[in-house]
């Protein structure tokens, strides 16, 4: 292949998709990524603007943070993780928003709750969760934790409340310190995915049971957050089958839970849904549909998707085959800060070499 055919066979990841009233420069975006480089007390720092900065410079048209914890007393999983949970650490932030914009890049925040995964809190020793069930798996060394999780505090409906209203609560402090979106983390074992997962919720309340109940709390801290910055900011939610703690889990009934789910989400009112994957190119069941076909099927907004999508190919694929609007890369861009540049000038990309997150997550000084 010559150049010239190398640079238009990718042309579709150079299109310029919409997330609500925002256009993006492609269709290639940072996927969230903790590295545990804030301060103990959840600051985010000059050098996480630099990190942040890097990827804009390097073509990726929209950046969203890592999991930033929502308030101050569940919400944190990670020492070292940034917060959003105070008007202090919400100012720390602008140095990153800006260095972001700085670059023609936008940013969106990703809002997390760890619930029982959280294995590094500043606030609390307890953890809290649908139902009082000890997590499966062992608590992420990249992170510094080591051995088994704590046995979580089943959830009261205050605590429900406290949530939700932390979520929202926080996304008006980003939208205040400049983000230009918000994205909820629905996904990968955190609270609401435990919510969601049937055996880490044990619930006989409207948030158990039925997979209608066990999406409520999705639902719920969308809406809540949609109230709290207006139909015109763009929030979305992230959401996957499988977990850090339990990589292969998968909904137990199939395409038909995906309907409900995705039905629910979109009553919400939501301006995307970002998809994480193993493997996004694969069917999400047995056979057929992607997650994020099934998602682009039930929601009718900008779906998102994540997974192994490093090779150029793989990434086309996903749109050309109208899979999905807008590509993540997470261990490809730290690997490629510049993979949208290099792709687009037909430049080869490298493989991720885990050792960049060895002996921990932390920002590494060659990534500044
Ligand atoms: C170091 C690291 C930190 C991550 N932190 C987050 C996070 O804070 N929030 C999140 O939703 N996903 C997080 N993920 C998952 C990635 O966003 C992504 O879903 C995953 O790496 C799979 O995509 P990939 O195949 O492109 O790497 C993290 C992944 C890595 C490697």
């Amino acid at each position: 292949m010559d150049q010239s055919q190398k640079q238009n066979s990718h042309a579709i990841l150079f299109e310029q998709p919409r997330i609500g009233h925002l256009t993006l420069k492609n269709r290639i975006a940072l996927s969230p990524m903790t590295r545990t480089s804030a301060t103990e007390d959840g600051l985010a720092t000059e050098e996480m603007g630099r990190y942040y900065a890097r990827f804009a410079r390097g073509c990726y048209s929209l950046v969203i943070t890592e999991g930033t914890y929502t308030d101050e007393t569940y919400s944190q999983g990670y020492h070292n993780q940034p917060g959003i949970a105070n008007q202090a650490q919400a100012d720390a932030w602008r140095r990153v928003v800006d260095a972001v914009h700085h670059e023609d890049g936008l940013i969106f925040m990703q809002l997390m709750h760890a619930g029982a995964l959280s294995q590094g809190n500043l606030y609390t020793d307890e953890t809290i969760a649908p139902s009082s069930v000890k997590p499966v798996g062992e608590q992420l060394d990249i992170y510094g934790g080591q051995g088994e999780f704590s046995t979580p505090r089943e959830m009261t409906r205050h605590d429900i409340e406290s949530v939700i209203r932390s979520f929202a609560e926080a996304a008006g402090r980003a939208r205040d310190a400049g983000f230009d979106g918000i994205e909820i983390h629905g996904a990968n074992g955190y609270v609401l995915d435990q919510f969601l997962t049937d055996y880490t919720n044990q619930r006989t309340d409207e948030y158990g049971g039925s997979t209608e109940n066990r999406i409520r709390l999705h639902v719920e801290v969308l809406e809540a957050v949609r109230r709290e910055v207006g139909k015109d900011y763009p929030v979305g939610i992230r959401i996957s089958q499988g977990k850090v703690n339990d990589f292969y889990h998968k909904w137990a009934n199939g395409k038909e839970d995906a309907r409900i789910i995705f039905e629910s989400l979109a009553k919400a009112g939501p301006d995307f849904i970002h998809i994480t994957e193993y493997d996004a190119t694969r069917p999400a069941f047995d056979d057929g549909e992607t997650l994020t076909e099934l998602a682009k099927r039930y929601t009718h907004v900008p779906v998102i998707a994540n997974g192994q999508l490093g090779e150029p190919a793989k990434a086309e694929e996903m749109i050309a085959n109208g899979m999905a609007d807008v590509i993540t890369l997470g261990k490809s861009a730290l690997a490629n800060p510049s993979w949208p540049k290099r792709v687009m000038e037909g430049e080869p990309v490298e493989e991720f070499d885990f050792s960049i997150l060895q002996p921990q997550a932390y920002i590494k000084e060659h990534e500044l």
